[in-house]
């Protein structure tokens, strides 16, 4: 059976071209197994996994968990809010606790940028790197790419701009590195203040005029401004950032042509994104929220068939 590169997912970084392929080709098995009458599979019977979240996650949280679910593994649930966290427990004796109850996979969302790479370092679990801080967050990037196969038939060549603060989002780097090993040409858009220095070095190229991206583009990543990691003003307001780079259904209709348009959530609606370019047939936000799901299937059943 083929097999992946590695034995955490930490990050897109650390991936190739195969593991991306066999991921999306897992999927795909997947795909088709949620969508039958029984949503089920029993090949993770006997895994247990931990779902660790030291921030806050809707999408994420609910999607693996309900991946996990459909693989049949014993699943369970901790927020660093309603834990002894709160005490002053250290990263690694928390996770070494829930490991002793014979746990045999984390999931892990945390604030600051490397904390699956540390844990994984220090604990005998496979790690899967669910976001950390401003770094990566692989399986949105993951299903952000199958949702552009999906829709497009490929990614190789297809132009993808990433639009909004890039300075501060993990779903901006992992899909930076995804998209440019699977060979698409990528675009990165937003202010000057929030497009990172040499950014350029990661082989995307740099457009502060929306319209002429969205021009370029076959498909439009919009990102949300990632407030909860801003500790100065990177824009005048709110207003004046949504005028030149959100984007509304007049913009779209006056493009040369009919681009896709995606978004990782959560929306911030009127911001980045108006009601009716989000809810519109050129938007498939939703898909890329059911992707998710046959995606973390793939990733886990994958990273799992490594520790049996
Ligand atoms: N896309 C994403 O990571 O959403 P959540 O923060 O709700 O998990």
């Amino acid at each position: 059976m083929a097999e992946l590169s590695v034995k955490h997912l930490l990050g897109i970084k650390y991936l190739n071209e195969n593991d991306i392929q066999l991921i999306f080709e897992t999927a795909d098995h997947f795909k088709e197994v949620i969508n039958r009458s029984i949503k089920k599979v029993p090949s993770l019977r006997d895994i247990t996994i931990a779902n660790i979240f030291f921030e806050n996650s809707t999408r994420t949280k609910l999607s693996f968990e309900l991946a996990e679910k459909r693989l049949s593994a014993d699943v369970i649930n901790f927020s660093a809010a309603q834990s002894s966290v709160k005490k002053g427990e250290t990263l690694i004796d928390t996770v070494n606790n829930i490991l002793s109850m014979k746990v045999d996979m984390v999931v892990m969302r945390h604030p600051n940028p490397g904390a699956g790479i540390f844990l994984s370092k220090h604990v005998k679990a496979s790690i899967v790197n669910a976001g950390d801080g401003a770094h990566e967050h692989p399986t949105q990037a993951l299903l952000d790419s199958y949702s552009i196969r999906e829709k497009l038939g490929d990614v190789a060549g297809k132009n993808v701009v990433i639009v909004g603060d890039i300075l501060h989002s993990r779903v901006a780097l992992s899909n930076i590195f995804a998209l440019k090993l699977q060979g698409a040409n990528v675009k990165v858009c937003g202010p000057k203040t929030l497009l990172p220095k040499h950014i350029e070095s990661l082989g995307v190229t740099v457009e502060t005029d929306l319209r002429k991206a969205l021009n370029w583009c076959d498909v439009a990543n919009m990102l949300r401004i990632q407030n909860e990691r801003l500790d100065i003003s990177y824009f005048p307001t709110t207003r004046e950032y949504t005028q030149q780079f959100g984007v509304n259904k007049k913009l779209l209709n006056s493009l040369d042509k009919e681009i896709v348009i995606m978004h990782p959530g959560p929306i911030n609606r009127g911001v980045e994104i108006t009601s009716d370019v989000a809810d519109s047939k050129q938007s498939i936000i939703l898909n890329q929220v059911e992707n998710g799901v046959a995606i973390r299937m793939a990733v886990i059943y994958l990273l799992a068939s490594k520790i049996k």
